[in-house]
């Protein structure tokens, strides 16, 4: 039985081709891609989505496409999709957990780095054509050996962040739900942002953590503090952190994720000692292709009825697929 797979985003030419057989009827639209009415119509008799954060997959979706049977996420992050509406419908749910943790540690790291090496400020001077000359007192940054950094969220990104930070002689503490058990384990939400030089988020986003660093919690950083965050935009409260940046009650940001992506808020762009970058956290060749391999596979093994390991809700986890 042939079935129909819609992709309605950019995969790997390499990805792509594994649909390329007598099971499957391709049907792509992803340039760009598919949203809202286009989707729904491009959905409607699908078997399979593969989908990333681009594609909003909500309700209405999967209401359109009576024929689901699984969303396969190019992203280890599922905020894109009703996972409500994905269970009602009887849909499974895939993701691309593991692939992307070193690249976005990685990532991570280098905002660490330019923040506090205030590389903004020194790419400027050359930019704008402003440098006279070697000076011992300009863009003076910090040294990040002997920091403190406070993960929130300690999964598999937050360790590779863990360990990244370590090789850099920064102290690391860390705070989840459950007591990890692991040294640097800090119960106490609040009390990891008094205690820490960098915040760094590592969690997704639910309606647990949406706004988790919201105006009280922000207030709770030291004025010499940086946030980071990796994760995604809507766990920070963008306005309440404009507000420190402009106060100087935080020393500088650097954001990869942002609230109401792709809008860019205009107070964040200019704040003071702000690194932004565009959601780039998994952006390597490498680590990309991996996960659009993952997640075709995905489609390919959930059809033919077979387990498969990185399905997001747990009532299918549990029953093998
Ligand atoms: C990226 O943000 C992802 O969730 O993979």
């Amino acid at each position: 039985m042939r079935h129909r797979v819609v992709v309605a985003t950019p995969l790997v030419p390499e990805a792509r081709s594994r649909l390329d057989d007598d099971n499957f009827d391709v049907v792509v639209s992803d340039d760009p891609p598919a949203n809202g009415e286009q989707l729904r119509e491009v959905v409607s008799g699908a078997d399979a989505l593969v989908c990333s954060l681009a594609n909003s997959v909500d309700a209405s979706v999967f209401e359109a496409a009576p024929s689901l049977k699984v969303v396969s996420n190019v992203a280890v992050g599922f905020d894109n999709i009703d996972l409500d509406a994905a269970r009602r419908c009887g849909v499974v749910v895939c993701n691309t957990p593991g692939v992307l943790d070193a690249a976005t540690a990685d990532l991570t790291m280098l905002l660490v780095l330019a923040v506090c090496r205030r590389l903004r400020a020194a790419i400027d001077l050359l930019e704008t054509r402003r440098w006279d000359g070697f000076d011992l007192s300009s863009v003076l940054g910090r040294d990040v050996g002997g920091l403190t950094i406070g993960l929130i969220g300690y999964g598999r990104i937050g360790r590779a962040v863990a360990s990244r930070a370590r090789a850099f002689e920064m102290q690391v503490v860390h705070h989840t739900r459950h007591d990890t058990g692991e040294p640097g384990f800090l119960p106490n939400l609040d009390e990891l942002l008094v205690q820490s030089d960098i915040v760094s988020l590592h969690v997704p986003l639910t309606a647990s953590t949406r706004h988790l660093l919201d105006a009280r919690r922000l207030a709770l950083m030291p004025a010499h503090a940086v946030l980071i965050n990796t994760a995604r935009g809507a766990c920070v409260e963008e306005s309440a952190l404009a507000d420190a940046l402009e106060g100087g009650r935080l020393a500088g940001a650097g954001l990869d994720v942002f609230e109401d992506e792709p809008e860019l808020s205009e107070r964040l762009r200019v704040a003071p000692n702000v690194v932004l970058t565009p959601h780039i956290g998994s952006a390597t060749v490498e680590t990309r292709t991996k996960m659009a391999l993952m997640a075709v596979d995905a489609v390919r093994e959930v059809l033919a009825g077979h387990p498969y390991p990185h399905v997001v809700q747990e009532a299918w986890k549990t029953a093998g697929g």
